[in-house]
């Protein structure tokens, strides 16, 4: 990973070593996985076979090393025929322990490794939740999480995204299932298979499996939850589901999936969603019976292409993933604006669409600029340093999504706006879909592409080195459309003059008059700047602990989004102490919630402006419904680890 590799011509394959994964993967090819495993809810364990078919790239290749973490072994066969030659090496966080297979020195170049495994209760990608606590009560329930290395304790694998397989999956559980692939028949009671002929990697394999059932949400999608809550899911999406995956192949191409479903999960899902091809999961605070988180949809689907089709390498060039989707996100909820306002006339709507996205750029740009001042500065580049044994989990920010993003936004207006830049996305998705790359190819291919149009000079220009390994915030700042921000700007800066006044007569603040016509991220940017501009002018308590009554609206809403802003401008303010019904409802409500995104910034909230033993003893109570994954994280952020 050195700066001389910009902008000479590389091999087409990335040469980057992925630092997080301890197997031999750049050795062999993988032709077909079959992955045929059953689900024990008594045992609380999935065990099974994973079949590869595989071809030796290098001559002579005397093993093959895999990923596991936390795994039985049971029994390994090479060709058919058992063999014990095996050893698995000693764990080393957070990596897990190599599984090492010696290959017959008689071995073909293409052959069949089938190893039988068992998970066991240390496993980190699957949560398995008793029938009580889910929302029917009447099955237990079990969904997996492999982003980003947690794969390996599911089943051995190459667990790295620079390798890719189709798959046949098979899976067999009490209860209904649904894995990363395309349903197949069988008539098999109590059996599920899926067929996956795109090649993915071992990050994207998914299973989930409890009472499910089903409800179209558009022609080519369905959306799958519990039985319980099944019409309030399918409300959330049928709206825009098939709309968003027009935009987005009108700007790339052609959905190659054929039907992107999604899975709402229980709420000790850990994240927004995640892109598991043909089914993403996504988190249930996403079912606010308003529609205003669709946009996680959007960019679920973005993944489609970005990240499902053409993937990152190595998770040290995350942001190709994530920066390239919300850029695509952006483009997609711009895209959709702009179809709604079709009455102004195409050139208007058009610039309503923009200035909608420039409005997301705003939003997008405030909350880099607050991750890096609260993140370690080595994971606040874009292409990042995980050499040194880092977990991925502990790097991942908005860093590579909104730094990404930025690196896109700028590239855009640098080439000449979207009108150059459009040509370039289909162009780049269709060079690399099937693959796996890095950023320096990404530029690569940049100037490919842009060279001939007469834009070598305009690329020549900008500072690769800073945006790429420079820490802290992107060299050139966005140019942005601000109105929508304007008038969340303007409310903020009413209510600092108000502050400053020392006055207490309120009566100049009205809700509706307010807060009113407000687009759902225009609530979050005003209550986040709010919460800036009140810690730069320490405002009274006084004033915080009148703002429920002035905006019922926020003391009321069930969205998290704005419980999480809305919380943390009451709690960090208002002198509240662990007795105060903001401060139980709030932790009651962390409770209920396992999406990321609003745990960890909540404990962290009441660590810093509660109690340090308040935070810890609230995590305490609720630590076993939490998944793995979140309860780790918190952990580490409580320094409990
Ligand atoms: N792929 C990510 C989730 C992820 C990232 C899981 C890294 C594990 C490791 C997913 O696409 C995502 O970005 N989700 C966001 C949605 C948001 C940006 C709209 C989330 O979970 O908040
Ligand atoms: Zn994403």
């Amino acid at each position: 990973m050195t700066l001389e590799y910009i902008n000479k011509k590389r091999p087409s394959v990335s040469p980057e070593l992925d630092p997080c994964s301890n197997s031999n993967y750049k050795d062999f090819q993988v032709l077909n996985t079959e992955l045929d495993i059953s689900v024990s809810f008594d045992k609380k364990i999935v065990l099974g076979q994973v079949t590869y078919k595989l071809t030796a790239k290098t001559p002579n290749t005397t093993s093959i090393v895999l990923d596991t973490s936390y795994l039985k072994i049971i029994k390994i066969r090479i060709n058919g025929l058992p063999s014990d030659n095996y050893e698995l090496v000693k764990r080393k966080e957070p990596f897990g322990s190599p599984l090492k297979i010696s290959l017959p020195t008689t071995i073909n170049k293409e052959f069949e490794l089938n190893i039988e495994f068992s998970t066991t209760d240390k496993c980190t990608a699957l949560q398995f939740i008793e029938k009580e606590a889910t929302d029917g009560q009447t099955a237990p329930y079990l969904f997996s999480q492999c982003q980003a290395i947690h794969a390996r304790s599911l089943f051995p694998c190459f667990d790295t995204p620079g390798i890719k397989s189709p798959y046949n999956m098979k899976v067999k559980s009490p209860y209904a299932c649904l894995m990363s692939g395309r349903p197949k028949e069988t008539n098999e009671e109590g059996v599920y298979c899926f067929h996956q002929p795109i090649p993915i990697p071992s990050y994207l394999v998914a299973l989930a499996s409890g009472d499910l059932a089903s409800a179209p949400i558009g022609p080519r999608s369905t959306v799958y939850s519990e039985r319980v809550g099944l019409s309030d899911c399918q409300w959330e999406f049928e709206k825009d589901m098939e709309n968003f995956i027009q935009v987005a192949e009108g700007l790339i191409f052609k959905y190659e999936w054929l039907k992107f479903d999604a899975l709402i999960l229980p709420l000790s899902f850990p994240y927004g969603g995640m892109e598991n091809p043909n089914i993403t999961f996504a988190t249930p605070t996403l079912i606010s019976k308003d529609r205003s988180q669709v946009k996680v949809m959007a960019h679920e689907l973005a993944h489609s292409w970005l990240g499902n089709l053409v993937t990152n390498c190595s998770w040290e060039h995350f942001w190709l993933n994530e920066g390239w989707t919300v850029y695509l996100e952006r483009r997609i909820i711009g895209g959709i604006a702009a179809a709604e306002a079709k009455s102004l006339g195409e050139k208007e709507a058009a610039q309503y669409g923009e200035k909608r996205r420039h409005f997301s750029v705003i939003v997008g740009w405030n909350s880099l600029v607050d991750s890096v001042k609260t993140l370690d500065p080595k994971y606040t580049s874009l292409v990042w340093n995980l050499k040194e044994g880092s977990d991925p989990d502990d790097a991942f920010s908005r860093i590579p999504y909104e730094k990404g993003f930025n690196f896109l936004f700028y590239i855009e207006q640098q080439v000449g706006g979207i009108k150059e830049f459009d040509p370039f996305i289909p162009y780049y998705f269709k060079k690399f879909r099937y693959e796996s790359l890095d950023t320096y190819q990404f530029i690569d291919v940049l100037y490919e592409f842009f060279e001939p149009r007469g834009k070598a000079a305009k690329l020549d220009a900008i500072d690769w080195k800073g945006w790429i390994f420079g820490e802290g915030l992107p060299p050139n700042i966005p140019q942005f459309d601000p109105s929508l921000a304007d008038e969340c700007y303007r409310l903020v800066d009413k209510w600092v003059d108000f502050a400053k006044s020392n006055s207490t007569d309120i009566s100049g603040f009205n809700e509706s008059r307010d807060i009113g016509n407000f687009e759902p991220d225009q609530h979050k940017l005003f209550l986040e700047s709010l919460t800036e501009k009140f810690g730069a002018y320490s405002v009274s308590e006084q004033i915080i602990r009148k703002l429920p009554s002035i905006y019922p609206f926020y003391a009321a809403s069930t969205n998290g989004e704005i419980k999480s802003s809305w919380n943390e401008l009451l709690i960090r303010f208002g002198n509240y102490n662990t007795t105060d019904q903001i401060v139980q409802d709030f932790a009651m409500w962390l409770g209920t919630v396992g999406r990321m995104k609003f745990v960890r910034p909540g404990y962290k909230l009441l660590q810093a402006y509660v109690s340090k033993e308040f935070a810890i003893s609230t995590f305490t109570k609720f630590e076993s419904s939490y998944h793995p994954i979140c309860k780790t994280m918190v952990k580490k952020d409580l320094s409990l680890i």
